[in-house]
């Protein structure tokens, strides 16, 4: 308990409006809820159900993806802060009807001001059954009234910001003849490549599930090749532009030293493995997207689920993550800051203007911290 006071009320990272800790001992649900911010309107974040190897490294996962949903949402646009959920468990193992319900029920305990969707560990089915409990839910299925799958709109966003950052690093924002390495094949990866595809783009790709190599191999034989691992790809000489779309810290002391692309842009979360990195790539003449701004398509379709999902208006949204990209890489070069710290700037300003608590440089001061425990 010292320990995770301490983390709360004393780590510059964690300045945490509300941290909910809850248990459920009939259904086994041990789960973290944490709010970061409400400056901009009700937090919105995923669900991750993992097992952690500590219930310290579960509590700081939720505390940074919540943070990080704070700056994702201002700067997608959304009147909506940061939270995030993690369930502590083996989804194959642990995820039942009972635990999913006692989960639903603790969400809806906020009564709004934290919304939940889709995160690693759940699906569309699970949100369905999170909604028969709490109104404060998207990320459920078509089938009932949900916008499904988040995959498509992120993966469309991932490629607004790749035409953004080809117009600013190549003066054009065709794909066409580039050469363009995709890490992780996965929901968001394969219609990735997709969309390169149809770009003219040349595709290099790699995944740890060699059959969904083998599908894409399939579906495109002139236009994409395979190699190895992501420690291959990330060398193949003449890459233009690298996607990490498999897991977050790839950008790291042993990665950033041999990238061969110029361009990295992709949808994997948190991809910097820790302060300075993005400094390292800026010095190597490597730009940089910022990951939650070029990966906030999945985000968007969550918020506009809560006004009866429309896919047109959607699209619209993600399309904008071309100007936002563009603009975040003009304010880099204009401040001479890297890209990343060009739009933590953006979206702190954006927090702190709504003229409301909950802002990063402010919630220390202002926002009361509360704790609370049990359902
Ligand atoms: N799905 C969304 O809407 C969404 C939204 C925002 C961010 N993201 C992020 O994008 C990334 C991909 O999401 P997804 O929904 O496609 O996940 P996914 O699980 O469907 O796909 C990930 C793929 O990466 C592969 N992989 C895992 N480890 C790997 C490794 N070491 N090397 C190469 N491949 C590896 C997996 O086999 C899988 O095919 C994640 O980091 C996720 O957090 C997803």
């Amino acid at each position: 308990m010292a320990n995770i006071l301490h983390t709360l009320f004393n780590s510059e990272q964690a300045r945490h409006e509300q941290v909910v800790l809850c248990q459920d001992r009939a259904s086994g649900l041990k789960a973290v809820i944490a709010i970061h911010s409400t400056a901009l309107g009700p937090a919105l974040g995923g669900t991750r159900f993992y097992l952690y190897p500590t219930e310290d490294e579960a509590l700081a996962d939720a505390l940074n993806l919540a943070r990080g949903m704070s700056y994702k949402n201002a700067l997608a646009g959304l009147d909506h802060g940061g939270g995030k959920a993690v369930i502590i468990g083996d989804p194959q193992k642990n995820k039942t009807k009972e635990l999913l319900q006692a989960y639903g029920r603790l969400v809806a305990s906020l009564r709004g001001r934290y919304i939940t969707a889709c995160d690693v560990g759940t699906n569309t089915a699970d949100m369905d059954v999170v909604a028969s409990q709490c109104r404060w839910t998207t990320g459920r299925s078509p089938q009932s009234g949900g916008a499904g799958d988040s995959s498509v709109l992120t993966a469309f966003g991932v490629y607004q910001g790749m035409r953004a950052s080809a117009q600013h690093q190549w003066g054009t924002p065709s794909l066409r003849g580039r050469t363009v390495g995709i890490a992780g094949v996965g929901k968001v990866g394969h219609i990735l490549v997709q969309h390169m595809v149809s770009e003219g783009a040349k595709v290099v790709i790699t995944d740890v599930c060699k059959e969904a190599v083998g599908r894409i191999l399939a579906a495109y034989p002139d236009s994409v090749t395979a190699v190895a691992d992501t420690t291959t790809l990330i060398r193949v000489a003449n890459l233009d532009i690298y996607a990490p779309c498999a897991l977050g810290g790839v950008l790291n002391d042993e990665t950033v030293p041999v990238l061969t692309a110029e361009v990295v842009c992709g949808a994997a979360n948190n991809q910097l493995a820790h302060p300075g990195i993005e400094k390292d790539l800026a010095d190597r003449g490597i730009l940089y997207a910022p990951d939650y701004v070029v990966n906030a398509g999945g985000a968007i379709q969550a918020a506009d689920e809560l006004h009866r999902f429309d896919p047109e208006r959607c699209k619209a949204k993600a399309m904008k993550i071309y100007d936002t990209t563009l603009a975040i890489l003009h304010r880099a070069v204009r401040e001479d800051i890297p890209p990343a710290t060009a739009a933590d700037r953006a979206a702190e300003e954006r927090m702190l203007q709504s003229g409301l608590p909950g802002g990063p440089k402010t919630s220390g001061l202002v926002t009361p911290l509360f704790f609370s425990e049990g359902l």
